[in-house]
């Protein structure tokens, strides 16, 4: 039709103002929709306008509640395909229950997998996510999964360092870790992080040379903020000049606590309202994602060519 958007962008509840972002990084306003909450706790979702034979984005990160934000985003996938959306595209900025992506102990759930089932079954045909937990993640879909790079909005806070050295605050990180230091041209340690419990961490031993330098702490997600701190600790007790940290997602309890830590830069794929972090915007890389993923171009390559 003329003078239609090739797309339309809607939102769950889970993150209003990012949804608001990328709306405009995409030069387009919010699809309508109505999300209410019955007496009884369901969700009930109606779309307020037509979507019949149209490409559709949804945006909702599954995290802060993620249950209820995980069968809101089902719900609206379902009504859009009822609605006869031509396709439903997923931007799901933190993925949430990305962490229980293996069995850990006998009679564990895989509920990563059971995520991935759950969208492609109400009717998901691509995601577009960021910073899995673990890459393999991408192979429980059958669908296409573009999983993106927080690191281009991140590193920004790394710039201006005298001595930069990029710490991994556990061996699971140290991939992205070598990441960051590819591109600040420096060297990784890696602390041993061992967790024996959701709460508790032991770690002690420290690969690699922190010694009168600057340290970046970087890593996926930062939750009640133990990892950081205790790595913080580790770094320091090596002789560590100063310590930053650069992480994706903030799902930050109110326990979390920065000590020994200058700057935590975190991005806003998740909402947080805690006054100790400095949160960076996520938008233009999603809206540059979505750009090219529309026009057919390569999403990969966007990370050589864009200011973000
Ligand atoms: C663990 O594998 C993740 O990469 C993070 O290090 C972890 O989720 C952080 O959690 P917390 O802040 O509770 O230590």
């Amino acid at each position: 039709m003329k003078g239609q958007d090739p797309f339309l962008l809607f939102a769950g509840s889970s993150h209003e103002s990012l949804a608001l972002e990328l709306a405009k990084a995409l030069n387009t306003t919010l699809g309508k929709i109505r999300i209410e909450t019955f007496p009884d706790g369901e969700t009930g979702v109606e779309v307020l306008q037509s979507v019949r034979g149209r490409r559709v984005f949804v945006l909702q990160s599954v995290a802060r509640n993620p249950n209820h934000f995980l069968m809101e985003l089902l719900i609206i996938i379902d009504a859009l395909k009822r609605a006869s959306a031509k396709s439903i595209e997923l931007v799901i900025p933190y993925f949430g229950y990305a962490r229980q992506d293996r069995k850990g102990m006998e009679r564990n759930p895989i509920t990563a997998k059971l995520v991935a089932d759950l969208l492609q079954k109400a009717g998901a045909a691509r995601v577009l996510t960021m910073d899995l937990h673990t890459e393999q993640i991408e192979g429980f879909f059958d669908i296409p999964i573009d999983n993106l790079y927080a690191r281009p909005v991140l590193i920004k806070g790394a710039k201006n360092l005298q001595s930069p050295v990029v710490v991994s605050p556990d061996v699971g990180r140290n991939k992205m870790a070598r990441h960051f230091a590819e591109e600040l041209k420096c060297e990784i340690a890696i602390v041993d992080k061992r967790r024996v419990g959701p709460e508790k961490i032991e770690m002690d031993a420290l690969i690699g040379n922190v010694k009168g330098k600057d340290v970046l702490l970087v890593d996926d997600i930062i939750s009640t903020g133990k990892t950081l701190e205790i790595a913080a600790k580790v770094c320091i007790l090596n002789g560590a000049k100063s310590i930053r940290a650069l992480v994706s997602h903030a799902l930050l309890s109110e326990k979390a606590r920065f000590d020994g830590i200058e700057e935590v830069i975190v991005t806003n794929s998740v909402p947080t309202s805690n006054k100790q972090v400095k949160q960076v915007s996520i938008a233009p890389l999603l809206g540059e994602a979505i750009k090219r993923g529309l026009k057919g171009e390569s999403i990969s390559s966007m990370y050589r060519s864009m200011k973000i």
